[in-house]
């Protein structure tokens, strides 16, 4: 006998909205990581501070062009590269230093507020570093996904604002709440099965089996997906989530672009 249906804990996405300005928003959010490792806050940029980081993005990624463009030849997942194409588009990267300061003032402003230092810490331990790296993507080249269900190979808690508005077609972030601390699990397990960043198996439904996925969630792959929730967002909002909780970017339809900006903090000393 079955008990509950295909649909029972799914959450809806209004659960996981929160208002920066509320009273009890540092419990919350941090209640909202911990039970279901994201939470998000619609159109959380004004719209002056959004243009200015878009054309912040728009003059990074022309000079970098400009200046190099054999380098469009890394494949972009690779920790070091600073510039590189990916199979939907580009992406550059930044440390968080003086650099980034300096050439992107005002999403330098965006990646360092003192409610985020205290969320990291809280959510992270002490000691944390806060946006160490920060990510520019700007995909155009049409795929039925932009990348697959996936943990990241260094577990991150990630602030996350698209620049544009993200609808179904224009590839939203779409995420399983509740998977991660399971999905932790099996990031560690590959980490001391395999020790190579390339060799790390991310897509979790492509590269684990059935048996894999229901020992760790469960679930089998379809009813995990069925979970899968769609970020249908306008410009300027923010996601943060725990990068352990299984995610993906989705469809994106031919004509259509999705920037984003988003950076990476991590547990304990990143130099
Ligand atoms: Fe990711």
């Amino acid at each position: 006998m079955l008990i509950g249906g295909l649909h029972s804990g799914r959450i809806p996405l209004s659960d996981l909205r929160l208002d920066l300005t509320s009273d009890n928003f540092a419990a919350d959010a941090l209640g909202r990581l911990r039970e279901y490792g994201m939470f998000y806050c619609r159109g959380w940029l004004e719209e002056p501070v959004l243009e200015s980081v878009r054309q912040e993005f728009e003059l990074a990624f022309s000079e970098v062009r400009e200046k190099d463009p054999a380098g469009l030849t890394d494949e972009g997942k690779v920790p070091v590269s600073r510039y590189g194409k990916t199979r939907t588009g580009a992406q550059l990267r930044f440390g968080n230093d003086a650099e980034f300061a300096n050439r992107l003032p005002a999403s330098h402003e965006v990646f360092g507020q003192d409610w985020m230092a205290d969320l990291a810490g809280s959510y992270l331990g002490i000691p944390c570093t806060l946006n160490r790296h920060i990510v520019l993507t700007d995909d155009f080249d049409p795929d039925q996904e932009i990348i697959s269900h996936h943990f990241d190979e260094m577990n991150a808690l990630k602030f996350y604002v698209p620049l544009d508005d993200i609808d179904r077609e224009n590839g939203p972030f779409q995420a399983i709440p509740g998977t991660t601390e399971p999905t932790s699990r099996l990031r560690v397990a590959e980490w001391l099965r395999h020790e190579k960043f390339d060799d790390v198996r991310q897509r979790v439904f492509e590269q684990h089996s059935e048996e894999v996925i229901h020992a760790l969630y469960g679930q089998f792959k379809a009813t995990l997906r069925s979970r899968e929730l769609t970020f249908q967002v306008p410009a300027g909002s923010l996601l943060v989530f725990d990068t352990d909780t299984i995610h993906r970017a989705g469809l994106l339809s031919p004509g259509r672009r999705r920037r984003i900006i988003r950076a990476s903090s991590y547990r304990g000393i990143w130099p």
